[in-house]
């Protein structure tokens, strides 16, 4: 009975994916961000370079693999976004998937405003405009404007509205089918130009040669946090891209693509910053920088000291924009998947909606850096605040509570069930261990650790 129910809801007017490429681009979409292109080469060269790489690639295989498969699977199972996906399952977690609709909620407004940065940086560069986007104050001029950096973002969060009005297959799906290849192609291009700097092997070298020193018991956790959000788990988009899955794609086969084009751009957005940024700072590591300064001012410099900068860097803010694009469209597809579910609007409706309420929240992150400049929240300014209680806080709990709700409550064999539709699921050992235990364990690592490193008391 049960399962016929879920049957129609997914036959019904519930759109789906073609295909197994399309949902493997539109996902792969989603977890290629700024994560993988500005953050990962800059913790990675700080926690100890190659030694850091391999400590990642063996949490995303376990790690990453359980939970990217686990929420796929309950999507798909279920049909539904996370809140009914979890109500489904059992009526008394519902409060699961509400908190994990959250995050999406609170991440997409902020994550456009730094899209509209980043529209602003393509648009300077292909103009020509190497030269200011270059100068020392450039960066913070802009963002300190009262309107300009306002026009950006409606722009960028206008873009991704439009495509999630058209629909999962002739927006979402459409979109990634295109920009997620030229995405690789872009990323090729631009990291085998910068490796034929001169002297880029001191930076491949840094980047890439185990450092052990650099090396304990926060690096794993740090390489964590990094995968989490990377992946874009525990917030409910493979849930809700799992609901849009066909049940001919095999689950298991699909997350070990998903992965590997996902720590595949990471690791090549290494190759193409690190080196970059040895070159020009003469091999100088506090140029890697953290937080913002590294992606909108010490490249757009580093872009400028090159021959062929101008062209490089108008390149490399396109690959970001696409990257920044389809994670995006991936957090309001999300949004909009929850409210289309829970109040069957029409989808026009909830895309107004959503966008009208995410472009209040943004002008919120936009003003922390203008005309609110003054204001803070615990100390931090409000598109910081946001990013901390998604990243740090929410998204641990609600992976922890995902995999207690899976190892114990369901129990691992619902997901394995749904997986093994299609076949076999190689990995099915691994899994039971890693969500009933291994998981659950680093999980509460993290949320410790974040919450101490976001209030100040650990410094990285
Ligand atoms: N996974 C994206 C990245 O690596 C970030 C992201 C998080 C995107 C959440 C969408 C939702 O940048």
């Amino acid at each position: 009975m049960e399962n016929e129910q879920l049957n129609t809801v997914q036959s019904n007017e519930r759109n789906s994916f073609t295909g197994k490429i399309g949902f493997v681009l539109a996902a792969a979409g989603s977890a290629v961000g700024l994560g993988n292109i500005w953050r990962f080469p800059y913790i990675a060269a700080q926690h100890g370079g190659g030694i850091f790489l391999l400590v990642y690639i063996a949490l995303a295989l376990t790690f990453g693999f359980a939970l990217m498969t686990a929420e796929i699977a309950l999507g798909r199972k279920t049909g539904v976004s996370a809140i009914g996906a979890f109500r489904k399952l059992d009526k008394r977690f519902t409060f699961i998937g509400y908190l994990a609709a959250i995050v999406p909620i609170i991440i997409l407004p902020y994550y456009c405003v730094i899209g509209g940065w980043i529209l602003k940086y393509l648009t300077t560069f292909v103009t020509g405009g190497i030269a200011d986007a270059a100068t020392d104050g450039f960066f913070g001029a802009f963002i300190t404007q009262p309107v300009e950096p306002i026009v950006w973002f409606l722009i960028f969060i206008g873009l991704t509205a439009l495509v999630v009005l058209l629909g999962v297959n002739k927006g979402v799906e459409r979109v990634s089918k295109i920009m997620m290849p030229l995405l690789v192609l872009l990323t090729l291009i631009v990291g085998v130009y910068t490796l034929f700097l001169p002297n880029a092997m001191d930076g491949v070298l840094y980047y890439l040669t185990p450092n052990f020193e650099k090396f304990s018991f926060t690096t794993v956790l740090a390489a964590m946090g990094q995968l989490f959000y990377s992946m874009s788990l525990a917030m409910g988009i493979m849930i809700t891209y799992g609901s849009y899955m066909k049940k001919d794609v095999h689950i298991e086969t699909s997350v070990h693509q998903i992965e590997i084009f996902d720590t595949g751009i990471a690791f090549l957005s290494g190759l193409m910053i690190i080196p970059a940024v040895f070159v020009f700072s003469g091999g100088d590591q506090s140029a890697l920088g953290k937080g913002p300064s590294l992606m909108f001012v010490t490249l757009p410099q580093v872009f400028e000291s090159m021959t062929g900068g101008a062209i490089i860097g108008a390149i490399f803010f396109i690959l970001v924009f696409f990257a920044a694009l389809t994670s995006s469209i991936s957090l309001m597809e999300t949004v909009v998947s929850f409210l289309e579910d829970k109040f069957k609007w029409k989808r026009k409706v909830v895309c107004l909606v959503v966008l009208a309420g995410s472009i209040l929240l943004g002008l919120l992150s936009l003003f922390g850096y203008s005309i609110w400049s003054e204001v803070t929240v615990f100390g931090f300014q409000f598109l910081d605040f946001f990013d901390f209680i998604s990243n740090s806080v929410l998204m641990p709990i609600v992976a922890l509570l995902t995999c207690i709700f899976i190892g114990y409550i369901i129990k691992p064999s619902a997901v394995a069930e749904e997986v093994e539709i299609t076949g076999k699921f190689k990995a099915k050992k691994m899994f039971y261990v890693v969500i009933k235990y291994v998981a659950p364990i680093f999980i509460v690592g993290i949320l410790i650790f974040s919450v101490l490193e976001g209030v100040g008391v650990i410094v990285v």
